[in-house]
């Protein structure tokens, strides 16, 4: 992809990274990002050879939410009709794992991509927040939904309420952030947690994801009962007998994703 493009991407191993790429906006999520970015997850998904995928922003700002001096043009009608409202469905529908790496500011938009994906690995300078009511608008890109799930109703009604900005500390305290790392090691972290995640079982691992993000989704009963089915579906894998051979006869599995 061209340097200017909205999205830059790379291949580490069987790690795909997007990085976001729209530094005199702050990475503010244009239609034109938001579409590259869903495009190339979906692109990567469809590839055996990617096994997770890293979001990243830059060193200074992962994203500022979504783009205002686009917003500002937009009546009802053009937000009803906006191709961007399924981002957020295109991106949730990905199987493969997904890491956001977050350095700086992760607000508005930026913290609903971070919340969006699976793991967050953020640098100790990351910055959260939902400022959305400081414009006169609520989140539209499932804050209201991810953060009270990540963090309780009381707490994400206080920061959706107020706007109010958190630090990557207390990000980890109220379990949005998986670690923080040094200001230096945030993508190298990110990285190594999807080449570790890359590593194990490929149908396994989005097996895996599927029955976690349906405790999102359902009730209890049927979560058990949609973990139930999938865990005699990962029976039902080559894999599967790879890895209790291999276990069995003390040697490393060689997975094969089938
Ligand atoms: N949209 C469009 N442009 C943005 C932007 C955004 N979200 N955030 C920053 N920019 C632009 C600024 O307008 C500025 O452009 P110009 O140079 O042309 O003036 C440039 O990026 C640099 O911005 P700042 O000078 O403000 O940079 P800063 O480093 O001093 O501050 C910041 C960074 C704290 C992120 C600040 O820019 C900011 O508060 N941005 C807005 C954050 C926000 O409100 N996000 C929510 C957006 S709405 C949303 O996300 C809805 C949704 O749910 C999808």
């Amino acid at each position: 992809m061209p340097a200017e493009a909205p999205v830059l991407s790379e291949r580490r191993g069987a790690v795909g990274v997007a990085y976001l790429n729209r530094p005199d906006a702050r990475n503010a999520l244009s239609a034109d990002l938001m579409d590259v970015l869903a495009d190339l997850v979906e692109s990567w998904d469809a590839d055996d050879d990617v096994r997770c995928i890293v979001i990243a922003g830059g060193e200074t700002y992962f994203a500022a939410g979504g783009d205002i001096k686009g917003m500002a043009e937009q009546d009802f009608q053009a937000v009803v009709a906006a191709p961007t409202a399924s981002f957020w469905r295109r991106v949730a529908d990905c199987a493969t794992p997904m890491v956001a790496a977050v350095s700086g500011y992760a607000l508005g938009g930026g913290c609903e991509l971070a919340l969006l994906c699976d793991m967050v690995v953020a640098s100790e300078t990351a910055e959260f927040g939902q400022p959305e009511i400081l414009l006169g608008i609520i989140p539209g890109g499932g804050g209201t939904q991810r953060l009270t799930r990540v963090m309780g109703k009381q707490r994400a009604m206080e920061l959706v309420l107020t706007g109010r900005r958190i630090d990557a500390e207390e990000a980890h305290a109220l379990g949005l952030v998986n670690k923080v790392v040094r200001k230096r090691e945030w993508l190298d972290r990110a990285i190594e947690l999807a080449t570790v995640v890359a590593h194990r079982p490929p149908l396994a691992a989005r097996m895996a994801k599927r029955a976690v993000l349906a405790a999102d989704e359902v009730g209890l009963g049927a979560g058990l009962d949609i973990e139930r089915r999938l865990f005699e579906l990962a029976m039902a894998t080559e894999d599967r007998v790879e890895g209790m051979s291999a276990f069995v006869e003390k040697r490393k599995p060689d997975f094969r994703a089938r």
